[in-house]
């Protein structure tokens, strides 16, 4: 398994460092669509930094093609306004703008070579051979397909295919440069592989990006900010630590990664950042830390995720009221190599938790946890998060 460092570590050290921001700051203002009588985009404001790597994550159909294309210039806003830096850019034609696409589907000529695919774009603008030869051979180095330039598409894999529609899009070095869902026609080793790739060309070249997936994971991956969208808005904006740590919604909880959810009503407000709420299906009153200013009587959704609650068939010691211990049963387990998945029974309305357990020494650490035992699982306040509050 491989991880990335945190891109925004990456991308603090890399404005900082060797790499040269060339890309345009993109502003979308209050940009709304409609197809007919359907309203496929309402009031999106975005701001997107110079250089900065983007995603717009959402399911199937929330309208992120469409915003692509908006800013692309393929599609005209029903109203609002896009700017790339300073300039509106709704007037301009989509192959005046400084902007350049990456599909899913490669879109490559079939008959043209590799080389004469890449080159494409120049010979549109009637470069000088030399020129396009020298070009041409700086972008398959940058995709790293530096032989590859004699053979035709058909003799390519699906990745090196991406690989030259990525340098195709990138040899007239647009300002920013969008990718919809470029990876998903691959399979799930080499899109991991790939992305790791995107994230260097990204990394070399100093352009925005703008990505859009509908897979959380590589959301986020690769990106410095995540723009999560449903059903045609923007619902949160933030960096991947952001979005999954502190989701604003019910929804943006569920979507991103695995959760649990749990009703309760405040019955004390304990402090700024803590407070004390009943959970009837649980059977039991916890201290939950919050950032929304709740008040007596509010009813709150609270979300743990399950890598963040720990398990033991032995009672913890020595934890401080910081701690939210429950007692439970094994309802299910799923061994799968590096983690055990277990569903737990918890409280008078049998509420499933699912807890994580990591393997960090799986036959010697403690003792083997077996379906049907009576378990304790407990996780530090801190590690709850509230994702909706209703008033009284
Ligand atoms: N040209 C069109 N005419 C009518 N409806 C469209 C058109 N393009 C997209 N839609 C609809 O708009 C919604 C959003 O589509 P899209 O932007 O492709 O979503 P996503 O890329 O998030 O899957 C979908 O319901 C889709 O069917
Ligand atoms: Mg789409």
């Amino acid at each position: 398994m491989w991880t990335l460092a945190p891109k925004c570590l990456r991308f603090t050290a890399g404005m900082r460092g060797k790499k040269r921001v060339k890309g345009s700051l993109v502003t979308v203002k209050n940009v709304e669509k409609n197809f007919g009588d359907f309203h496929v985009l309402k009031n999106i404001s975005l701001e997107i930094k110079k250089g900065e790597f983007f995603s717009l994550l959402g399911p199937s159909g929330c309208g992120k093609t469409t915003l692509l294309r908006i800013i692309a210039g393929f599609e005209d806003p029903t109203s609002g306004a896009v700017f790339l830096d300073d300039r509106n850019v709704i007037p301009i034609p989509a192959n005046k703008r400084p902007v350049n696409t990456v599909f899913q589907t490669y879109a490559l000529f079939p008959h043209l070579t590799i080389f004469e695919n890449v080159a494409f774009p120049l010979r549109l603008r009637k470069v000088t051979n030399n020129i396009v030869k020298d070009k041409v051979q700086e972008f398959l180095e940058l995709v790293k397909l530096p032989k590859e330039g004699k053979k035709l598409p058909s003799q390519l894999s699906g990745g090196q295919k991406q690989r030259v529609a990525i340098a195709r899009a990138l040899i007239n070095e647009p300002s920013v440069l969008l990718l919809d869902e470029p990876l998903s026609a691959l399979d799930a080793k080499l899109r991991q592989h790939m992305l790791i790739e995107l994230d260097a060309i990204h990394d070399k070249i100093g352009i925005t990006f703008i990505y859009v997936t509908h897979d959380q994971q590589e959301a986020l991956s690769v990106s410095d900010r995540v723009a999560v969208m449903n059903e045609g808005e923007v619902v949160q904006i933030g960096t991947p630590f952001e979005i999954y740590e502190s989701p604003q919604t019910p929804f943006i909880a569920h979507f991103i990664g695995e959760t649990n959810f749990i009703k309760g009503k405040v019955t004390e407000i304990l402090n700024e950042k803590r407070a004390m709420v009943e959970f009837p299906d649980l059977g039991s009153s916890l201290t939950v830390y919050q950032d929304k200013s709740l008040i007596k009587g509010d009813n709150v959704k609270l979300t743990i995720r399950p890598e963040k609650i720990r398990i033991s068939t032995e009672k913890p010691e020595g934890l401080d009221e910081k701690w939210n211990v429950l007692q439970g049963k094994v309802d299910e387990l799923i061994y799968s190599g590096f983690q055990t998945k277990f569903f737990i029974e918890i409280g008078p309305k049998r509420t499933m938790f699912r807890v994580f357990k990591q393997h960090v020494k799986f036959f010697t650490d403690e003792k083997a946890i077996n379906w049907k035992d009576n378990v304790y699982i407990w996780w530090h306040n801190n590690d709850g998060y509230i994702v909706e509050v209703e008033a009284l």
